[in-house]
């Protein structure tokens, strides 16, 4: 099977990147932060509250992770209950990210990526995939670009939401900075990695190098 590593910064357009080479190579595409915000709900459901380490490791004990992929896209069980149209409300987001710190979680979601990675041609994105999950994908992509140009990406898509450039740009500061400095599983590129700096590039140009560096690789 062919693997595809993709982990990058909070507005990279990592996600889209991803969706669209899978689509050119005919790959699954699997996007592993749905994975801890089906966690993040499944915490609320189940009856937890505050994150603490106690709660968290009795917490996942209990709970068994499943992606299934169908028509609509990929779906994410967390104790055979589908969290996928739940997973981008704002309390998630908070939420997935305090629970994504802890050892414990991570293990239960790595078995879950490598059992997909091990079985599918697939391009896979998050923060650790380079360097934690699959450190002998075929090809490791860090994708990035200025802070500025992230913000002001984010600023024209949500244009109606209410949040000025300046606060966005904090934003993202503030998601680099937590992202990178984390104890476990920090973002950063693998040794080995590609890094991509697309602060000049259109998403179609950033997807065409994407696609000619994994044909180069493979050839
Ligand atoms: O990518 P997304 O924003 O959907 O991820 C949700 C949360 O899960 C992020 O805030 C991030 O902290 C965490 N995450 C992670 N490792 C990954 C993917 C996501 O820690 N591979």
């Amino acid at each position: 099977m062919y693997n595809i590593a993709i982990d990058g910064t909070a507005g990279s357009g990592k996600s889209t990147v991803a969706r669209a080479l899978a689509k050119r190579l005919d790959f699954n595409v699997f996007n592993t932060g749905d994975l801890y915000r089906g966690l993040a709900c499944a915490y609320l459901d189940m009856g937890y509250h505050n994150i603490t380490e106690k709660s968290v490791k009795d917490f996942i004990k209990r709970c068994e992770i499943k992606v299934e992929f169908l028509e609509d896209g990929q779906h994410t069980f967390v104790n055979n209950f589908d969290y996928t149209s739940r997973l981008h409300e704002e309390e998630i987001s908070v939420l997935s990210s305090k629970v994504a710190p802890f050892k414990k979680v991570r293990k239960k979601v790595k078995k879950v990526q490598r059992q997909f990675a091990k079985n599918n041609n697939c391009v896979m994105e998050g923060r650790d995939i380079c360097t934690a999950i699959l450190p002998h994908a075929d090809l490791k992509l860090f994708i990035t670009a200025r802070p500025e140009i992230r913000a002001n990406r984010r600023y024209q898509q949500n244009k109606n939401e209410g949040k000025s450039y300046e606060e966005i740009l904090k934003d993202i500061n503030e998601r680099d900075y937590n992202d990178s400095h984390r104890k476990v599983a920090p973002l950063k590129p693998a040794k080995d990695g590609i890094i991509i700096d697309n602060s000049d590039m259109t998403v179609e140009e950033t997807v065409d190098y994407c696609e000619k560096l994994f044909k180069e690789k493979v050839r």
